[in-house]
């Protein structure tokens, strides 16, 4: 039985990720801890597939004796660290929840394992992991002739979430070649699916689509992101932290080059289809052009040669199919839309990020 503890377990990826571990492997506990900011929500953490054998604590990553706690007292040999700030917009206008969390919460993880692991060897070294789930942000961005990112390519983060991410990177890594602390780390591309907040690009535009409120296209709506299925995701993490080698990276994407404007339409295509009846079918009639993100990576791209060929691992969901299954999971599930956006101060976060943002169509 391996004791796994996932950060951040209340969030969308962290979640999905509950649900897929549960679901699929039947020798694991799951500690899951998460502080329950706007972002998490016990909401997501409904309908397990096998409750009995999950705990959920609610508190802060950066409580060093909370974390202490953790670990010994469910003997955690694994862990999977989701636990961030993790949306651009809210880095620009408040950047020090992020290095709040990012930073000094992974130290403090960190700091525990090591402890736990390597000082009162409550685990034998070889059984445990601890794996760090990061972005493709850390590498910045690409011209349209850039080759993809790799394990390799430089870091070159270029918002306040970004950079938060690298230097938890780096705190990682450096415990491994200092410490011999036995991780890994994985930097996947934008994740999309059920559960996941709606500040973020696709589910907005779902539920604005679905309400009838503008589609906000950040500048010329022509910047590319490599789009991926939560649950290849998921997938893709356990393999990591269970088969991927010791103090090794590997790049996670969804093999995909749509700019935000072929998204945004592909999104209204389906509603029109699933909702032909609605008073804002065609949907397109939304879509908005506003001022731009302040920095606004123009390209990401990632390569994925290392984890199919070590790992076998690559995407099952093409991206048709996977936002068909998104935008039909955000129009079953009303009860948590309403849930999610009424703990959160939605409409207040609405109006901070886009008031200002003047329709520039
Ligand atoms: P999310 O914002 O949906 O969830 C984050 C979760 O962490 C929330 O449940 C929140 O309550 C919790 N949390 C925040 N601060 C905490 C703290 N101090 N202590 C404990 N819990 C805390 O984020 P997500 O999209 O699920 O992303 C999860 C991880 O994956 C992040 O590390 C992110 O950087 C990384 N990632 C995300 C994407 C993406 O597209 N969403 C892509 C690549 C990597
Ligand atoms: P987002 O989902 O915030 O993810 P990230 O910034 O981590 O890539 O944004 C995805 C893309 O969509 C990004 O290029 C910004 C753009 N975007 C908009 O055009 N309008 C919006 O309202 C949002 C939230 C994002």
């Amino acid at each position: 039985m391996r004791h796994v503890l996932v950060t951040g377990g209340a969030g969308f990826i962290g979640s999905n990720f509950v649900h897929y571990l549960l679901g699929s492997e039947p020798d694991v506990q799951i500690v899951t801890m998460d502080a329950l900011t706007y972002a998490g929500s016990l909401e997501n953490l409904k309908d397990l597939p096998d409750p009995s054998r999950h705990v959920f604590i609610h508190g802060d990553i950066a409580n060093r004796e909370l974390v202490d706690c953790i670990f010994a007292e469910y003997e955690i040999d694994t862990v999977v660290h989701f636990a961030a700030e993790s949306h651009v917009d809210r880095s620009i206008l408040d950047p020090g929840a992020f290095v709040q969390t990012n930073v000094i919460g992974t130290f403090t993880l960190l700091e525990a394992a090591r402890k736990a692991w390597l000082v009162d060897k409550t685990v034998p070294r070889d059984a445990v992991r601890f794996h760090h789930v990061s972005t493709d942000e850390v590498f910045g961005t690409l011209s349209k002739a850039d080759p993809p990112f790799r394990e390799e390519t430089a870091y070159q983060p270029r918002s306040p979430y970004a950079a938060s991410k690298a230097a938890s990177d780096h705190f990682v890594r450096a415990y491994y070649t200092t410490y011999g602390l036995p991780i890994s780390i994985s930097n996947c591309s934008n994740n999309y699916g059920p559960r996941q907040f709606p500040e973020k690009l696709i589910p907005l535009m779902i539920l604005n689509a679905t309400s009838g409120k503008t589609l906000p296209i950040y500048g010329d709506g022509m910047q590319i992101r490599d789009w991926l299925y939560v649950d290849d995701h998921c997938e893709a993490l356990w393999k990591v932290a269970t088969q991927g080698r010791v103090g090794e990276t590997y790049c996670i994407g969804g093999d995909n080059q749509p700019a935000n404007l072929e998204i945004v339409r592909t999104i209204c295509q389906i509603l029109d289809e699933l909702q032909p009846d609605s008073p804002f079918t065609p949907h397109e009639q939304l879509m908005t052009f506003v001022p731009d993100r302040p920095g606004h990576d123009r390209r990401y791209d990632i390569d994925i040669s290392k984890i199919k060929s070590e790992l076998g691992w690559q995407p099952r969901h093409d991206l048709q199919q996977g936002l068909l299954a998104t935008v039909r999971w955000y129009l079953e599930h009303p009860e948590w839309v309403q849930a999610i956006t009424q703990q959160s101060d939605y409409d207040g976060w609405m109006q901070k990020n886009y008031a200002n943002r003047k329709d520039q169509t």
